[in-house]
């Protein structure tokens, strides 16, 4: 009988971090709890772990020092982030596939994930921004960028930025589907990116729809993404399906801060049991059509896969 069942595997599964400038520095984020906010160093070590357990590709979010209403730091060469990368890979060569978030929202004062333009995003200013980052964590040597702030036409944009700049082997990990959504309330308290006024509804997609979120997707594709991933994972296991149905790139998943909270939460007061509950949602998300899943229980997902 031939096996049809979507079975999760380590090389499926995607761990992401956040990192901190300095040495030695790790920081508890509140209602994550197992994940931490670190330098590079300690990234590096908790790396070797989750080698061990057979997950080599990580997402790599920085953490800003200083902000502004331009989000500069996100550019800079000595960041967080773009350190990050850089010791990754003398360390770890081409063992490790490293995926960076290209947003503002962490970089600027005003938490948005552009430049704005009165209460508005400006949208050429933005996507200018958004190459710079991209060519930033390039240089560096990451091997998919993602861009995620949602600026209308963020994937060509970034796209023809590397090409310019002769990162043409450079790959773009598209938020092709990125909802507003409820469920990345943890996330925004590790970064302090909450917005300080207004919501992200105007660039981000309004979670009754999926004829749009669909049709932006496969743009992303025309524009020349690499992967097409789909955010929050779990309430939006049919616009996966649906989108899978409608390509050939390899569709990925992200179960978000607020997914993860919530399992965690739940597990802990004893309404299930925390291995078989993570492990049946990520089997989900694989049988809707996700080949890749972001999640921070990769590397204990993993480990209990073994
Ligand atoms: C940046 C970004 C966000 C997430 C990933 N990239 C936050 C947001 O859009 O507000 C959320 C990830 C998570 O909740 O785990 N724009």
């Amino acid at each position: 009988m031939p096996n049809n069942c979507a079975t999760v595997r380590p090389s499926d599964l995607v761990q992401p971090y956040f990192a901190l400038a300095g040495r030695k520095r790790k920081e508890k984020i509140p209602n994550m709890p197992g994940i931490y906010r670190m330098s590079a160093d300690l990234i590096a070590h908790d790396i070797k772990t989750l080698f061990a357990s057979g997950v080599d590709k990580i997402l790599l979010f920085g953490i800003a020092r200083f902000k502004d209403p331009s989000g500069f730091e996100a550019i800079d060469a000595q960041g967080a982030i773009q350190h990050t990368i850089l010791q990754l890979r003398s360390l770890f060569g081409k063992k490790i596939t490293i995926i960076t978030d290209v947003c503002l929202c962490g970089f600027t004062d005003h938490g948005h994930c552009g430049i704005l333009k009165g209460e508005k995003i400006d949208t050429e200013k933005t996507l200018a921004v958004l190459g710079a980052i991209a060519i930033s964590h390039a240089r560096a040597g990451a091997d998919f960028v993602a861009p995620s702030a949602m600026t209308r036409g963020q994937v060509k944009a970034v796209r023809a930025a590397l090409d310019r700049a002769g990162f043409h082997e450079t790959g773009i990990w598209a938020y092709a589907v990125k909802y507003a959504s409820s469920f990345y309330g943890p996330f925004r308290e590790a970064l302090g990116s909450a917005p300080k006024f207004g919501d992200r509804r105007a660039y981000q997609m309004n979670p009754a729809d999926t004829v749009w979120a669909v049709r932006s997707a496969l743009q992303d594709q025309k524009d020349g993404a690499n992967v097409l991933m789909v955010k929050p994972a779990i309430p939006y296991l049919d616009v996966l399906y649906q989108l899978k149905q409608r390509t050939k790139l390899p569709v990925a998943a992200y179960q978000v801060s607020g997914e993860y909270a919530m399992l965690k939460t739940a597990a802990a007061v004893g309404a299930f049991n925390e291995k078989k509950a993570v492990l049946e949602t990520l089997g989900a998300v694989k049988r809707a059509g996700a080949g890749l899943i972001v999640t921070y229980y990769a590397g204990q997902a993993a480990e209990w896969l073994a």
